[in-house]
């Protein structure tokens, strides 16, 4: 969507897969100085994300949703006020539906007065959920919020998670700043790949304004190991999908720290040149020896050596399979090592994996052709 927004893909927190429903104005707060104190808001987590369970069950009797005085009493906008004085953004959560997923008031219908109350409240990014939508088609329901959000004056980054179900690769790339590719994820390893495998689907269709969205990161939230979340966390920078931590950020171990504020996966992520990593390669067992690659900027390449095997294996990089001439010699910079580990390689790379981990390089080509200069 061209709103000035989404040059890169995403980068913050959101309340739904650590706290579901159990969600109330301190907790945001605290996850707002969390992401201060971790340091993990200078690396670019900016966008602090309520998601469902906000809002009370009815609107006033002025037509107005009404933020649950119960868990929200001082309201939204003071909310606003607090993250934006930490130099955070704020975004909240709706649906393209009569009510939202946990059933409070949805914006079918009523996208006009939604969007002026957000945008009144000084909101910065709304997701846009897709139930009790009534069978009517995504690509109905969604623009209206669009155009009603556009319509503020205010800029709002605008999430769709129509989860998938009508292709929205193929057509809400005029319509929102990413689109949900799948189902809900949940912080298991099956289910991680899972999405992984569909959202690779649409890679061509990603780019500065629009991103694919294999849903949220679970890193933290306990369900997988560190070798899986580390791919989980490698293989979601790669397909530039937006980095949205969905753990409880105030109680972090050092390892869920570790992984999230990697600032060369990050910047993998963040690379202008906005091109959605891909698989490029698959063999073993059911195709468990991945490499997963794409282009990054000023010639480089990012190659991600996973290993989905239940056992340590070697996974090689052929120079073939992600697009250069066996004889270029290239540099490989392991980023999660932080060490130049070849200076001068050619015609393949190769590395000893464990079990379910992912290891990610940049590779900087010694030679580039005249005219791709
Ligand atoms: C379904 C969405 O896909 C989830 O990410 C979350 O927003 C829930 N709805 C909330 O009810």
């Amino acid at each position: 969507l061209d709103n000035g927004l989404a040059e890169t893909p995403q980068m913050g927190w959101n309340s739904w897969n650590f706290f579901a429903c159990n969600i109330n104005e301190t907790v945001i707060k605290e996850t707002a100085d969390a992401l201060i104190s971790t340091g993990l808001a200078a690396l670019g987590y900016v966008y602090v994300n309520i998601d469902d369970c906000w809002s009370a069950a009815e609107r006033n009797p002025e037509g107005q949703l009404v933020p649950d005085p119960k868990t929200f009493p001082s309201g939204i906008k003071a909310l606003a006020d607090y993250v934006h004085d930490k130099g955070l953004k704020l975004g909240i959560y709706s649906d393209a539906g009569i009510f939202t997923c946990q059933v409070r008031p949805g914006s079918l219908y009523h996208e006009k007065e939604d969007a002026e109350l957000f945008a009144s409240w000084g909101v910065d990014y709304l997701k846009y959920d897709n139930c009790y939508n009534l069978g009517i088609k995504p690509e109905e329901r969604y623009p209206p919020m669009r155009d009603a959000l556009n319509a503020t004056g205010r800029t709002i980054f605008y999430s769709l998670c129509e989860w998938g179900v009508d292709d929205p690769a193929l057509w809400a790339g005029k319509v929102g700043n990413s689109w949900r590719t799948t189902d809900d994820i949940n912080d298991s390893w099956v289910s991680m790949t899972t999405i992984a495998d569909l959202n690779n689907k649409w890679a061509a269709y990603a780019g500065p304004g629009g991103w694919n969205d294999p849903d949220m990161l679970e890193v933290g939230n306990g369900g997988m190991t560190y070798q899986e979340y580390r791919a989980h966390f490698s293989i979601w920078a790669l397909m530039k999908a937006p980095l949205l931590i969905g753990c409880d950020v105030r109680n972090m171990t050092a390892e869920t720290i570790e992984l999230l504020s990697n600032a060369e996966v990050i910047a993998v992520n963040q690379d202008s040149l906005g091109v959605q990593g891909r698989r490029v390669h698959s063999s073993g067992t059911d195709g468990c020896k991945q490499v997963w690659a794409g282009p990054l900027s000023g010639h480089n390449l990012v190659v991600a050596l996973w290993n989905r095997c239940s056992k340590a294996a070697t996974v090689t990089a052929n120079w073939e399979a992600i697009g250069l001439e066996s004889s270029t010699g290239v540099s490989v910079r392991d980023l999660w090592q932080h060490e130049q580990v070849a200076d001068d390689a050619v015609s393949s790379f190769s590395s000893r994996v464990d079990a379910h981990d992912c290891h990610m390089y940049k590779f900087t080509p010694n030679t580039v052709s005249h005219w791709e200069i």
